[in-house]
């Protein structure tokens, strides 16, 4: 059936390793599910993602990130997401609408009603069932990626990245029908079994 779900949270919060493990878990049972990435996903989306993240691409305003991100989604959705939807089938994404609601929205200051638009125009209307946030203090997620080769988010400051989680914990606040918060700081195994116990009662 088809199911969207999508994985939040700052830099190093291990949301990738949770969206794979939660594929993996769906394919094992045989229930038919795509799994895909914001920036990316696509071969358009991924020349615009190594754009994005490039760290001397500096002199990009808030403004151009906020249309690139979501030049890299409307292809995504158009390619990926609603088609596989359509089918009936899960859809799970490291990250989504909710990331640059935090942040160029929060973190880089973009009025959120404009951001709102944007970002629903590139999805076209499509939100998530269920988003996880894997919730972790900004120091730590950083340091899990390490000083090398940071990308041009990772290189920010960390007011910033504050910014962006205070976002996310808001935006978790306003929907908590569709929003789950999940301490990162747990046991990996610990944060797959919330993963599941959320997700295996909607299939
Ligand atoms: P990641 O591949 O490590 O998740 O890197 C993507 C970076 O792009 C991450 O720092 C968050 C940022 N980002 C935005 O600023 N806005 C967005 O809409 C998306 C999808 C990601």
């Amino acid at each position: 059936m088809a199911l969207f779900i999508t994985f939040e949270g700052g830099e190093g919060s291990g949301k990738t390793y949770q969206a794979r493990a939660l594929h993996r878990r769906l394919s094992k049972l045989a229930i038919p599910a795509v799994i895909t990435r914001e920036p990316g996903g696509t071969v358009i989306g991924e020349r615009l993602a190594r754009w994005l993240k490039w760290s001397q691409n500096t002199g990009i305003t808030p403004l151009t990130e906020l249309m690139a991100f979501n030049a890299s989604r409307a292809q995504l959705v158009a390619e990926v997401i609603k088609p596989a939807l359509e089918s009936g089938q899960v859809v799970i994404s490291d990250r989504y609408t909710d990331s640059t609601t935090a942040y160029q929205g929060y973190g880089r200051g973009l009025d959120l009603e404009m951001v709102k638009k944007v970002n629903g125009n590139a999805a076209q209307g499509l939100s998530p069932d269920v988003t996880f946030m894997l919730d972790l203090p900004v120091e730590e997620g950083l340091s899990r990626k390490g000083a090398n080769k940071r990308d041009r988010f990772e290189e920010e400051e960390i007011a910033f990245h504050e910014r962006v989680r205070a976002g996310y914990l808001r935006l978790a606040a306003e929907e908590p029908e569709r929003w789950v918060v999940v301490d990162g700081n747990q046991a990996k195994v610990k944060i797959r079994d919330i993963v599941w116990q959320r997700v295996s009662p909607l299939l």
